[in-house]
């Protein structure tokens, strides 16, 4: 039986199946029709057309798309614990955990340290150079991923809900508790989100980008999660830990559990870490 089988029992299939069957059917009915798509296109399709560069990307430099918001996200009057100093957890070089990575969905049982915690945090969103230059590239160093932590196992923390603040290297307690099975219900049953001791979850605020760059926002936010995505599974790797990326989940279970309206802030992907 491989892994993925272990970690989803047949009931959470069913009950994923079921919930899934009626979300599209919902998503399906609600779904706006797709004007202005071209024969064989979808929305999908029409986005990435409609987006291309051109005269909206001349008329750029004179429009007026919205104002340029905060370059982070703040939590005033949030508890703050703060992360170890951040320490390389071995010097693996980099070809071979690109070589080694895989996604892991069946983790030890050992919970998490903060040094590890601390490690993948900057790998994700640590900030390393002047004028707030992170360890991932992103468009006009506009920085609009957001970085929570759902910490569920992590030696001298307790279980909650996190926002991570990179200028401090802080995490902020957004609220208390143990939200993995909120996870596994959001994702449509994939139980491995509630045996991950750590799952970090991407969001993006998009008038970040939307101001400069208008419909190709979107675009890059989408692109800029993913190479945080590849940092924390590199990150990971080199830790001894592994970690999966999640895109099959409701988006508005997640952006609930966040506290994010899902349009000006919108959850993009989950990340559960854990030891191999
Ligand atoms: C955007 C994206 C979404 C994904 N969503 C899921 C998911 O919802 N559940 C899951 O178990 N794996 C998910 N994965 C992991 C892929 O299944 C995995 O990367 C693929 O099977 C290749 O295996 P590897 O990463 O071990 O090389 C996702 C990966 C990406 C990049």
């Amino acid at each position: 039986m491989g892994r993925r089988e272990r970690n989803i029992s047949r009931r959470s299939v069913l009950g994923a199946a079921g919930v899934g069957a009626t979300g599209f059917a919902a998503g399906w009915l609600a779904r706006p029709a797709d004007v202005g798509c071209l024969p064989g296109e979808d929305l999908g399709v029409l986005y990435h057309r409609a987006s291309s560069p051109g005269f909206t990307d001349v008329l750029g430099v004179l429009a007026d798309w919205g104002t340029r918001p905060a370059r982070t996200k703040e939590y005033p009057g949030a508890v703050r614990s703060a992360l170890p100093p951040v320490s390389a957890p071995s010097d693996l070089s980099v070809a071979r955990a690109i070589e080694r990575r895989r996604s892991l969905r069946d983790y030890a049982s050992r919970p998490l340290t903060t040094p590890e915690l601390s490690w993948l945090l900057h790998a994700a969103a640590g900030i390393t150079g002047p004028g707030g230059a992170r360890t991932a590239p992103s468009a006009g160093a506009q920085y609009p991923i957001e970085t929570y932590v759902v910490a569920n196992r992590v030696d001298g923390i307790e279980p909650g809900l996190y926002h991570y603040a990179p200028a401090d290297h802080v995490l902020e307690l957004l609220r208390g508790g143990t939200f993995g099975g909120d996870l596994v219900a959001a994702a449509l049953g994939q139980e491995f989100l509630g045996q991950a001791p750590v799952v970090l979850v991407l969001s993006a605020v998009f008038q970040r980008l939307r101001w400069r760059y208008r419909e190709r926002a979107y675009r890059y936010a989408l692109l800029e999660a993913g190479h945080i995505g590849e940092n924390v599974y590199l990150a990971a790797e080199s830790a001894g830990l592994g970690a999966c990326a999640v895109g099959a989940f409701s988006d508005d279970a997640v952006n609930r559990l966040l506290e994010v309206d899902g349009v000006e802030e919108a959850a993009l992907i989950l990340l559960p870490v854990g030891p191999r």
